[in-house]
């Protein structure tokens, strides 16, 4: 098991990126073990907030003992997060959760598929495939946060907006039937119904598929179990169809797990 860091920590800088997206970049020690797909608690300073935020993990730089979070503003919780400025503390659990399994096809090309706010989590994995990743985007419209810094790591980019302003009008999996492209593998992280077009379409064409799940989360280490999803196997400890999102995935094969 991962070790956790649980402690304060350092907002490096916050900016908003788009009208309600915001980037943060905290110093903590839970970069030293943090992996692509994996998350971070967040908790409130405020002591009527109990429950944690959890957001993924977009970049890791451990030259500067650093992570990266992008999210966007979607009630309270997030909100007081956003107003944070550097230098400020914020406390945090992490690294949380499995993580997309990268060694595994380490040289093999790799199909991203990020929609809206799933798109954060598939930077650092461009930035660790590089060329051999293909990053399929899947944009509201034309406000294409992050994707500069998608840009910035070489890999192969396919957009797709719902209006049609950037790349092709549709979705990820429309983007990436246009563009013929393939690949050994797909990572998607995203709302419910494009992972289950995409657990769809990889079954139909014969990839390989993990895809990241967000559940309404409490307490993030598995203990309490509000964050279950309905899975194709059985839990050998509780005997019923059902995994944790916070501790046995986020990330999981899509075959095991029903969306
Ligand atoms: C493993 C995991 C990783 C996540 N990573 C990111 C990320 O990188 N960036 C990001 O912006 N958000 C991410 N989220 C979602 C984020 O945790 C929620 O948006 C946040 O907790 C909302 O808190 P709030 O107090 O601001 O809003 P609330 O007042 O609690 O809720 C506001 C709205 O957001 C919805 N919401 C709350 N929690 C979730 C959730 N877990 N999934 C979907 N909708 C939710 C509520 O139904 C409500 O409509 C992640 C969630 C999980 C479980
Ligand atoms: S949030 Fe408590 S078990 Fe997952």
């Amino acid at each position: 098991m991962t070790e956790k860091t649980y402690g304060m920590a350092k907002v490096i800088s916050q900016e908003k990126i788009e009208q309600d997206i915001v980037s943060l970049w905290l110093e903590t020690e839970a970069c030293q073990r943090a992996r692509c797909g994996q998350f971070v608690n967040l908790y409130s300073n405020q002591n009527g907030r109990l429950l944690p935020r959890p957001i993924s993990i977009c970049e890791i730089d451990k030259d500067v003992k650093a992570l990266r979070l992008v999210y966007r503003i979607a009630g309270e919780g997030t909100r007081e997060i956003s107003k944070l400025s550097a230098g400020e503390e914020i406390k945090l659990l992490g690294p949380l959760g499995n993580g997309f399994p990268t060694e595994e096809f380490a040289k093999r090309t790799v199909l991203l598929m990020g929609g809206g706010i799933g798109i954060p989590p598939m930077l650092e994995m461009a930035k660790a495939f590089g060329e051999k990743a293909v990053a399929v985007l899947g944009y509201r419209d034309s406000h294409t946060f992050l994707l500069e810094d998608f840009q910035k790591t070489g890999c192969r980019i396919l957009l797709s907006s719902d209006d049609g302003s950037v790349g092709v009008k549709g979705t990820v999996i429309d983007a990436l039937k246009e563009a013929k492209a393939t690949g050994d593998v797909i990572f998607a992280c995203g709302p419910k119904p494009m992972l289950r077009g995409i657990k769809a379409y990889a079954s139909d064409a014969n990839i390989k598929c993990f895809v990241s799940m967000e559940e309404r989360m409490a307490c993030g280490i598995g203990a309490c179990l509000g964050c279950v999803c309905k899975s194709t196997t059985k839990d050998p400890h509780s005997n019923v169809n059902n995994k944790r999102v916070c501790k046995d995935g986020p990330v999981f094969d899509a075959k095991e797990v029903e969306l």
